[in-house]
């Protein structure tokens, strides 16, 4: 399978075998890791991390994953660069392209990293848009592949804002790798129809299955994965949280709904995770709307049935096996 100068910004753009090609590395990356085995014949190359949201793991394995294989990294944060602001993409795409062999871009609209990866000429990776986000779908793939051992026919139900990009990605990679994908939540927060058009074509193809209910009972029921991710996402306005609260609480993942689902499910989260009092964010929540937690108790955030600490190391093997592949495997 030969990758070399793709860009890989949704997984709407590679096939079942390429996905699967993706996670196979992945696992041999991982594997090699551990037994201290070096990948690192990238010496001499240096990819660009622009980062419009903040981050911890996407930045941190794409930084982890560069410097193992011997490559150099230049994080552009949020506010310390002229995209956007002072340059277009279209000239900042242009001016990368001459100097790095690789670009990461998180940020806003799926459009801009499109528009990236139009003009700069070097292999362009979405860490994260309104829309998707691929990565994590890799990481999430790879997690369930490794606890499960196969990854057709396996339930996966999403419960939250399945409109955005955690919600979408995840009804896009099961849909590509023959899964039944769930969106457990209230009809407001379905994904979009187009997408779910989208993706009911891709689950002919393959086996998959698309299912969008508010019945959490029926919804749950035999899962083998429930994933969910904070119902506010990074970029939306402080306004829109008490909807949010309203409309998604009947659907936080509690120990009733692992009940449901079976001992047999795990489950995921992409994080950053709302489930405890630790963090600024979550005493201002509590303060302001008396909630202890929100998406996922913290009960089952720290149960065992939880894989949420594979699922981030899974992180940055899963984009050094991105950026292997996409910047042409080395022996
Ligand atoms: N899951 C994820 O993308 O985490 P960060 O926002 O910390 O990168
Ligand atoms: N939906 C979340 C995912 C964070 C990794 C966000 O966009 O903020």
């Amino acid at each position: 399978m030969d990758l070399k100068g793709r860009n890989f910004l949704t997984l709407k753009d590679f096939t079942p075998e390429e996905i699967t090609y993706l996670l196979d590395l992945s696992a041999e990356l991982k594997e090699k890791k551990k037994k201290g085995i070096p990948v690192d014949k990238y010496r001499g190359m240096n990819v660009a991390l622009i980062f419009e949201k903040t981050s911890t793991r996407t930045r941190c394995s794409f930084e982890v994953a560069a410097h193992d294989m011997g490559m150099g990294t230049t994080y552009l944060d949020p506010s310390g660069s002229q995209i956007g602001k002072k340059e277009s993409i279209e000239d900042t795409a242009r001016v990368l392209g001459r100097m790095f062999d690789g670009i990461e871009y998180r940020g806003f609209g799926q459009e801009i990293v499109e528009e990236l990866a139009k003009y700069a000429g070097v292999p362009v990776w979405n860490g994260l848009t309104n829309e998707y986000h691929p990565t994590q779908m890799l990481a999430d793939m790879l997690t369930i592949r490794e606890h499960f051992g196969h990854l057709k026919g396996i339930k996966l139900v999403y419960m939250g804002d399945a409109r955005y990009n955690m919600g979408n990605s995840l009804m896009i990679a099961c849909a590509k790798l023959g899964m039944h994908f769930v969106a457990c939540t209230s009809k407001n927060y379905f994904p979009n129809e187009e997408l779910v058009e989208t993706c009911k074509g891709y689950a002919k193809e393959t086996g998959a299955t698309i299912t969008l209910t508010e019945d959490i009972e029926s919804g749950t029921k035999d899962a083998d994965v429930i994933c969910t991710d904070v119902w506010v996402s990074m970029g939306e306005p402080d306004e829109v949280w008490e909807e949010r609260i309203r409309e998604l609480s009947p659907y936080k993942v509690t120990k009733k709904v692992m009940e449901n689902a079976g001992e047999q499910a795990i489950f995921l989260h992409c994080l950053p995770a709302f489930h405890d009092l630790k963090t600024k964010i979550g005493k201002q929540i509590h303060d302001k709307f008396g909630l202890d937690d929100m998406e996922v108790t913290d009960e089952v955030f720290e149960s065992p049935q939880s894989k949420v600490f594979d699922e981030a190391e899974n992180r940055m093997h899963t984009i050094k096996a991105v950026m292997v592949a996409t910047l042409g495997e080395r022996e």
